[in-house]
């Protein structure tokens, strides 16, 4: 029996739709909400209107996209957290108003464990490369930092989090302190690829096990900034590339650090990257020379995956459905994981 799969993600501030079929994804649309950038920053009362304005056609056009009529569709999945209140509550409504509807069955889907199971959407005509398990994971998004492990689809069990901020927070807040636009991080990168990564150097955090911090590191930056500007005005301006590729060679130490304890702790060597800061260059190269050096196999989701998208909930609904694992018209939206 073929099975289809509607995701439905609306988490933060990207509405976004998208069919897996089978294991395979048939569409992914998403509509990237703008009215944040002038804030530098994601303002949930907008990110709530945005996803009830766009929610409808971008529904629609994942299906059309994806060659189904609503009622070809045997499952609905919908993000249920973590996320924004505001915004999870219209993909939830909807995902609910729609299966009542078409009389299929409703998929809850945790936003994090959606990340981490990009690993197994199939594209057609593209080669499938798929880590077996279990297997690690680094998911580093906007709103997370953790260290899983995947026992298998529907397992996992998280090693490390963060204890402050998230990795790709880091990169916003400390974007935001040198007057660069919102999402800072893709920003940084850039700039980080023509500057010099020890020409400043920040204090790391000392946290035990396979936990995380930030908060030192986005305090230690904004101290170096204050410090200089008072002797030089235009401090930031001129060394824009510097800080910018400072900033991220020492953000993707504190990551790689965790990342070689936890594969020689657990003795597996099969290391995925997940999240929106997966998307990171420097992040990616680091990773690389430590899969060579250590003889690890690398998995990295390419760049539309990184980011929220909904090809990550339907994969996330596929494996649930297989196991019939329905949620009631009375799910609620969790903010945090659960
Ligand atoms: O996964 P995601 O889309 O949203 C959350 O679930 O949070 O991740 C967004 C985060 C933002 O903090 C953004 O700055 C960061 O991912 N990001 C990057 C890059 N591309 C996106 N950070 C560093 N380098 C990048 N190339
Ligand atoms: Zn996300």
């Amino acid at each position: 029996m073929t099975v289809s799969i509607l995701g439905i993600e609306s988490s933060c501030d990207e509405t976004a739709a998208a069919v897996v079929q089978d294991g395979y994804l048939l569409s992914s649309v998403i509509a990237t909400q703008d009215v944040h950038r002038s804030y530098g920053g994601v303002v949930p009362e907008l990110a709530s209107r945005a996803h009830q304005q766009n929610i409808v056609p971008v529904v629609d056009k994942a299906l059309k996209d994806a060659g189904l009529k609503p009622d070809q569709i045997d499952g609905l999945a919908f993000t249920r957290g973590p996320g924004l209140m505001g915004a999870l509550l219209v993909g939830t409504s909807f995902a609910k108003g729609l299966s009542l509807a078409l009389g299929k069955p409703l998929i809850e889907v945790n936003h994090l464990q959606a990340h981490i199971l990009v690993h197994f959407i199939k594209e057609h005509n593209k080669p499938v490369h798929q880590p077996d398990f279990p297997f690690l994971c680094l998911l580093v998004s906007g709103g997370h930092t953790q260290l899983v492990k995947i026992n298998n689809h529907l397992s996992m069990e998280v090693l490390g989090s963060t204890l402050d901020d998230a990795a790709g927070e880091a990169f916003d807040k400390c974007a935001k302190l040198m007057q660069l636009p919102y999402p800072g991080g893709p920003v940084i990168d850039r700039l980080a690829s023509e500057g010099n990564p020890t020409a400043f150097s920040f204090s790391k955090p000392r946290i035990p096990g396979l936990d995380f911090s930030f908060s030192g590191l986005k305090t230690s930056f904004l101290y170096l900034l204050q410090e200089k500007v008072k002797e030089n005005p235009s401090f930031i301006e001129k060394h824009l590339p510097d800080l910018c590729a400072s900033l991220q060679y020492t953000i993707v130490d504190i990551l790689a650090e965790k990342v070689v304890t936890a594969a020689h702790q657990s003795g597996i060597h099969q290391i995925a990257l997940a999240g929106g800061v997966a998307a990171n260059s420097g992040l990616q190269k680091k990773m690389q020379a430590l899969a060579t050096e250590f003889g690890w196999e690398l998995f990295i989701p390419p760049a539309r995956f990184t980011t929220d998208n909904a090809a990550m909930i339907a994969i996330t609904g596929y494996y649930k459905f297989r196991e019939k694992m329905f949620s009631g018209h009375d799910t609620v939206p969790v903010t945090r994981s659960e």
